[in-house]
């Protein structure tokens, strides 16, 4: 069974379930694909308002807008200050499209990103910005929290506004804030006279990638939000259709789902591409926080989800492989791999190395790992270890669009057929809660 769009391609031939099983419950997803389908079409005012973000003209010219406006002060820094929904699309993307060493191969503005309260990591990027400063240099520093209220987020905004004052007299022009309008953070930045830009009402933290939350940021790093919103919106043409046998998305979904019934409740995403492994990250979130669920629908307690885990390709190979394959048949895996590296790079014909691993020599590094993802795969199958494939035909903003969108949609799909709801955290709110008291109570003592 594969599934091809342009550029993206899904196998699920090794999903090691009938094709007849897999259809059934495919088609249990019909009233959800009609959902969908009504959301994108009626101008998305419920829970799925994300879907209808890649369609959203207006706040594209909006934000580009702003970038503009930004990218006259010529920044040597952005600095992205955000948590989880808030953050991980931005890095997922930068660094899938732009590398993980961008910062050290650009000549433009560089990027750092401020999530946890970890002190050393702030001062790290203190000392990293002050000299910047102190030349009279610009930072860019984006303050993304949709409540407004997140401790870390709010922590590190105020130690890095204040090193940016303290240097700049007019250093509001450095700061723009993300948030939702109704959020105290939206009314004090107002105030002071920051930049805003609003975070769609019922749009959530990790399915806002594609709303201000991650094209500012990404814009201003000269990455493509253009099309990136292209690829999600190709996505949703071929995602929410009731076409289902085509529909990769559902496909996909119901095959993690006949899996996680059967016992299989981890889900590893195999990345071939060192450079993807923040979008295993994104991904691992969206699983995380959208089925991870005490309750289902209907009130009950089911303490249902499924554990996403990430491993790189080749890397965890020499790490992980062991356990894949020797240990419990508790996991199901999604390979991922790149067809068209951005580079070409061949190794020599050297003489004094031909006898050590044959084959390799003047081969390209890419077709090197081509023959790692076969073996990797001929392994599983010997193994029994069911898995599936995706290929994206390179790492540009479009394929990467596109597999954002068709990550969400699954997600939607997954979350109907295990009957939660996949746009809530309620347990992430009770750790916020918690941690609010007890810093409250410090400062009554
Ligand atoms: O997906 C989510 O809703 C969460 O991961 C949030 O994005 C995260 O907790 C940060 O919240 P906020 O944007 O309100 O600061």
């Amino acid at each position: 069974m594969t599934s091809w769009v342009k550029d993206i391609e899904f196998s699920f031939g090794d999903a090691m379930i009938p094709q007849q099983r897999i259809l059934e419950t495919v088609k249990r997803l019909r009233p959800m694909i009609r959902n969908m389908a009504n959301a994108l079409s009626g101008g998305c005012e419920g829970d799925m308002a994300s879907l209808c973000l890649p369609d959203d003209m207006l706040m594209l010219g909006k934000i580009r807008q702003v970038i503009g406006e930004k990218l006259q002060l010529k920044p040597t820094y952005l600095i992205v200050n955000g948590i989880g929904g808030s953050n991980l699309g931005t890095i997922a993307v930068q660094e899938a499209v732009l590398g993980k060493l961008y910062n050290q191969l650009t000549t433009s503005t560089k990027v750092l990103y401020a999530d946890t309260v970890d002190s050393d990591s702030i001062n790290n990027i203190i000392t990293l910005i002050k000299p910047v400063l102190e030349k009279g240099g610009n930072i860019l520093l984006n303050v993304i929290s949709k409540s407004g209220t997140t401790t870390e987020t709010i922590a590190n905004a105020e130690v890095l506004i204040d090193t940016i004052r303290r240097h700049k007299k007019d250093y509001k022009k450095c700061i723009t804030v993300t948030s939702d309008t109704d959020s105290e953070l939206w009314n004090i930045a107002v105030k002071e006279g920051f930049k805003v830009l609003e975070i769609q009402k019922k749009v959530g933290g990790r399915y806002s990638v594609f709303s201000p939350v991650g094209l500012f940021p990404l814009g201003l790093l000269g990455i493509d939000i253009k099309r990136l919103l292209d690829g999600a919106k190709c996505m949703n043409a071929v995602c929410i259709d009731t076409n289902i046998e085509k529909n990769p998305a559902a496909i996909s979904a119901a095959i993690q789902y006949l899996h996680y019934e059967s016992g299989k409740n981890i889900s590893d995403l195999f990345l071939f591409a060192n450079d993807l492994e923040s979008l295993g990250k994104w991904c691992r979130q969206l699983m995380a926080e959208s089925l991870g669920k005490k309750f289902n629908r209907k009130g009950e307690t089911v303490n249902t989800g499924i554990t996403p885990v990430i491993s790189i390709g080749s890397t965890d190979l020499h790490s992980m492989a062991q356990l894949y394959l020797g240990g419990p048949c508790d996991k199901f895996t999604t390979f991922l791999s790149v067809e068209n590296s951005n580079s070409n790079i061949n190794v020599p014909t050297l003489r004094e190395y031909s006898k050590l691993v044959y084959g390799i020599q003047g081969k390209s590094l890419e077709s090197v790992m081509n023959a790692i993802v076969e073996g990797t795969k001929a392994a599983f199958r010997k193994g029994n270890r069911p898995f599936v494939e995706i290929k994206l035909s390179c790492k540009s903003e479009y394929q990467i669009g596109q597999f954002l969108q068709f990550k969400m949609i699954e997600t939607i799909y997954l979350g109907y057929l295990l009957d939660v709801n996949p746009f809530d955290q309620p347990n992430v709110e009770s750790y916020k809660e918690e941690t609010r008291k007890i810093l409250q109570k410090n400062e009554t003592n």
